[in-house]
Parts: C-alpha cells; sequence; structure tokens
C-alpha cells in the first residue's frame, strides 16, 4: 500500500457563521468539525496529516495544543498534525499548493475538508482501492447540485475537467454530478500541476478544480467514486447547515446505539456527545443526554431528561427521570432519583438508593444506604445499611474550608439533621430528627441534640386577656 498524505483544508473563515469562533472549531456531537475529519483521516493509517490553516489559526492551534484535545479522538491521544499555515486565502489550490514542502514525492495525498465532518471512512477506502497513481475523485449526484462544482464527462465517460458553477456555462449547469472537492492525488504528477495553476476565471481564485483537466490532458485517468450519502460530503457554511449536520450526526450515533442492542424509545430524541457503550436490555426514555463516556451495564434503563456524563453505571440501575449524573461511579442495583443531582467524585457502591431533590457530591455510599429525599451529601464517607431521612445535610464548608463528614454502617440519621463536619457518625448510631450534630456520636446510641420541647401553661390567657 501506498503512503497516505493527508491534507486537510481548514484556513477559512467561515464569514456566515456569524461567529469570532474559527469555522472549523464549530462541533458536531461536541467534538470541533476538524476533529471529526482527522479522526477519520486517522483510521486510514496515513504517515501524515497537514492541516492548512489560516483565520482564527491561534484559537485553532490552541485548541490542539492543550492536552484535554485528546478527548475528541477515539482512542484519546491527539493524532501527530502538520500544520501548514495559509496567510492568505487565495483558493483551494493555493490551499494545498502551500503545503507541498510537507508532502513525499512517492505518496498519494488525499485531500480533506476542515469544515466536511461527517465524510465515512467507508467512501476513502474505496476510493483509496481504486487508486492507480492517478486522481479518484468522491462525487454525487444532487438533483439540486446548486452552488458546486459541476464533474464534465466525454462520449465515453470519462472525465476531463471539473466547472465551478460560477463558471459553468448553462448547459454545464444542468449537470447533476457534482464535485465533493475530495481527491487523491498522486504526488509524483501533482508537484508539476501545482505549479500550473492560475487564478483567470470568476473569482480570481487558484482553483484545486483545474488539477482535474491537468491531468485529462496528461493521460491520467480521472476516475469517481459515487457516493449516496451525501450528507458525507456536506459541508458547513452557516448555523443551518451545522444544525442539520449536527441532526445527521446524533441520528447516526442513535442507529449505532439500536443496532447495539439499546431500547431507545424516541431515536431523534437523544443526544450523543461523546461516547456510550451500553450492556444487554439497557433502555433508554427519550430526552436524554449523554457526554463524556458514558458506559451502561446490563438492564439500565435511564429515565427521561436525564444527562449523564462521564458516568459508569453498573448492572441493573435504575435511574429515573430527571437526574444528573456527573463523573460517577453508580453501583450494580442501585435506583436514583427522579431529580437526583450525582456530582463528580461520588461513588455508590451496589444497592443504593438515591431519591428525588437529593444532591451527592465527592461521596462514597456503601451497599443498601437510602438517602431518598430533599438532602444533601457532600466531601462524606457513609457506610453501608444506613437510611438518612429527608432533609438532612453535611454541613461540609464553614465559608473557607471543606470538612469530612464520616457516617458508619446501619446508622439512622432522622429527618432534618445537621451534621457539621468535620463529624463521625459511630457505627449503629440513632440520631433524633432535628438534631445539629457538631460532635462524634457514640456507636449504638440514640443521639439527639435539638432543644426540649416545652408547652407554657396558661401562656395564651395571660397574653390575650381572656
Ligand atoms: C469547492 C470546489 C467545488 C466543490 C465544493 C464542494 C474549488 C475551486 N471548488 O468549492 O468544485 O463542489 O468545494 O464543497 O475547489 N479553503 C482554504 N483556503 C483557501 C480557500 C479555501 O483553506 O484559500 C478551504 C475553505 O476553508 C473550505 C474549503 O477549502 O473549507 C473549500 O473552499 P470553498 O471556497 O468553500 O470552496 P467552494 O467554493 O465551496
Ligand atoms: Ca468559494
Amino acid at each position: 500500500m501506498k503512503k497516505i498524505n493527508v491534507v486537510i483544508l481548514a484556513a477559512g473563515q467561515g464569514k456566515r457563521m456569524n461567529s469570532s469562533l474559527p469555522k472549523v472549531l464549530h462541533k458536531v456531537g461536541d467534538i470541533p468539525m476538524l476533529c471529526h475529519v482527522i479522526n477519520t483521516a486517522s483510521m486510514l493509517d496515513p504517515n501524515k496529516i497537514i492541516v492548512v490553516y489560516g483565520h482564527g489559526g491561534d484559537t485553532v492551534l490552541d485548541t490542539f495544543s492543550d492536552e484535554k484535545s485528546g478527548r475528541y479522538f477515539t482512542n484519546g491521544v491527539t493524532p501527530k498534525i502538520t500544520w501548514v499555515r495559509q496567510i492568505e486565502q487565495l483558493g483551494t489550490g493555493h490551499a494545498l499548493k502551500c503545503a507541498v514542502n510537507e508532502l513525499d514525492s512517492a505518496a498519494v495525498t488525499l485531500l480533506l475538508y476542515g469544515d466536511v465532518p461527517l465524510i465515512t471512512k467507508a467512501s476513502l477506502q474505496q476510493m483509496l482501492a481504486r487508486y492507480n497513481d492517478n486522481i479518484v475523485m468522491l462525487t454525487a449526484n444532487l438533483p439540486a447540485p446548486l452552488g458546486y462544482g459541476r464533474i464534465v464527462r466525454d462520449n465515453s465517460g470519462s472525465i476531463t475537467c471539473i466547472v465551478e458553477e460560477k463558471d459553468a456555462t448553462d448547459v454545464e449547469r444542468q449537470i447533476t454530478e457534482i464535485n465533493s472537492g475530495i481527491y487523491l492525488l498522486p504526488n509524483t504528477k501533482l508537484f508539476g500541476w501545482l505549479n500550473n495553476l492560475s487564478n483567470k476565471n470568476s473569482q480570481k481564485e487558484y482553483y484545486v478544480t483545474d488539477l482535474v483537466a491537468m491531468a485529462h490532458q496528461d493521460k491520467i485517468m480521472v476516475d469517481a467514486v459515487i457516493t449516496t450519502h451525501t450528507d458525507e460530503i456536506m459541508g458547513v457554511n452557516n448555523k443551518l447547515q451545522l444544525e442539520y449536520l449536527e441532526r445527521k450526526y446524533q441520528m447516526q450515533k442513535a442507529d449505532e446505539l439500536l443496532l447495539r442492542g439499546a431500547t431507545l424509545l424516541d431515536k431523534s430524541r437523544i443526544d450523543i456527545r461523546g461516547t456510550v457503550s451500553v450492556g444487554m436490555d439497557c433502555i433508554i426514555d427519550v430526552n436524554c443526554i449523554f457526554a463524556g463516556n458514558v458506559i451502561l451495564g446490563n438492564n439500565v434503563t435511564i429515565g427521561a431528561g436525564s444527562i449523564l456524563k462521564d458516568v459508569v453505571i453498573k448492572d441493573n440501575v435504575r435511574v429515573n427521570a430527571y437526574s444528573l449524573i456527573e463523573d460517577a461511579v453508580i453501583g450494580s442495583g442501585c435506583q436514583i432519583g427522579p431529580f437526583a443531582r450525582i456530582r463528580p467524585g461520588t461513588e455508590l457502591a451496589h444497592d443504593v438508593h438515591i431519591g428525588n431533590f437529593v444532591e451527592v457530591k465527592k461521596s462514597t455510599i456503601g451497599f443498601g444506604s437510602k438517602v431518598n429525599h430533599l438532602t444533601y451529601i457532600g466531601d462524606s464517607e457513609i457506610g453501608s445499611k444506613v437510611n438518612v431521612g429527608a432533609g438532612s445535610v453535611t454541613c461540609n464548608y464553614d465559608g473557607k474550608n471543606k470538612f469530612k463528614t464520616i457516617i458508619k454502617d446501619n446508622v439512622f440519621v432522622g429527618s432534618g439533621t445537621m451534621m457539621v463536619a468535620p463529624v463521625k457518625i459511630g457505627d449503629g448510631s440513632v440520631i433524633g430528627a432535628g438534631s445539629v450534630i457538631t460532635r462524634d456520636t457514640p456507636e449504638n446510641e440514640l443521639t439527639v441534640a435539638r432543644a426540649k420541647q416545652i408547652t407554657v401553661l396558661g401562656w395564651l390567657k395571660r397574653n390575650r386577656g381572656n
């Protein structure tokens, strides 16, 4: 197999996005468009990925220098990228020419675009399979080819050139086979062709499309793979097109989940902004959002409107509607929500119940424990078989520092208890409702810390004078 040099054009400004963000950094599925393209390109095992950048250059480079950018890529690592700056945008041909010093003389160049994010590995592989030291293009037949370059073929069906719409005759405009702009180009010929590009056309630009006519003149066959999946060649110029591709991408992700066996009650009402893996018999209700890396075990049910980010959920868990779980591990058999908020650093053992309007932050909760109503658990270590009554709070913050609450096994915390950290509730303790616990409590004893209830006899009579 020939060496592959991938060149991704990403220098355009994207004026019509009406945004200060460079166009190729706008996201589909929460991943910058350029990263989608780089991801797909790296699946072909190229020996080089060259990105031609220009507008918003520093922001583009910053995005990739940040080590966190690894999260945008399949194996968590940002591939090695060779950056080439195109200072002035003089056309696609000029942009490719900017990369010429980086190309290997005997390799094949695959030209891609930073704003065409859904290009598939399958089509690129088909193109590579056809490659024979010639040009292989990716084309499509569009009933409404408006705006695209048209593929001109001779009587024998051979491709002779591409005409840009702005340069096309009325007859040429009737052609429905369009240029995706994606090509394989033989480097042995490419360097010479690029030197001969001119900008004598209606846009005064150096067109990469002119390489096709040059190849034809040099009797180099111009072959084409015609794709029927037109979404993969769609580019993004404005927010309307960005939203269109976002929906297409989400539909693909939903289809993948369904084919892996998940039940989605409505595949058009799920958003995947990262990766989701599912065991058997998972059911996902409508309007859920999955972000980062979410792992669901077997027989997990996710209620409507729930949001999960970077979460591991073990088998037989039920997350009820409108729960928010982030950066947490949920043990098997747990029941969460509805309306629960589980924040980063939380680990629940098996069979834990977290009920409605309960917030848990950076805490571990042992098996079989229940925190069912209106409660805040923060910076805590809770043992197993503990019951925390409604409206209880671990008071973990004194305005300056955070402190830890430790609740040992088999504790019963009465409703409305304030546990002022640092504090330890001993094994088997029972805390009377409404207590404010400021000191550690002894094991297997009842502790009550509240004002005694009194009845003031005769008070009403005396004060109301009757
Ligand atoms: C190009 C093709 C057209 C094809 C269409 C497919 C040419 C001359 N025409 O037209 O045949 O149907 O794509 O979408 O190639 N870019 C740079 N530097 C430049 C100019 C462009 O990096 O100097 C980048 C842009 O950021 C963009 C891409 O190249 O991502 C395509 O450029 P654009 O001007 O949008 O080409 P089209 O007019 O759409
Ligand atoms: Ca243009």
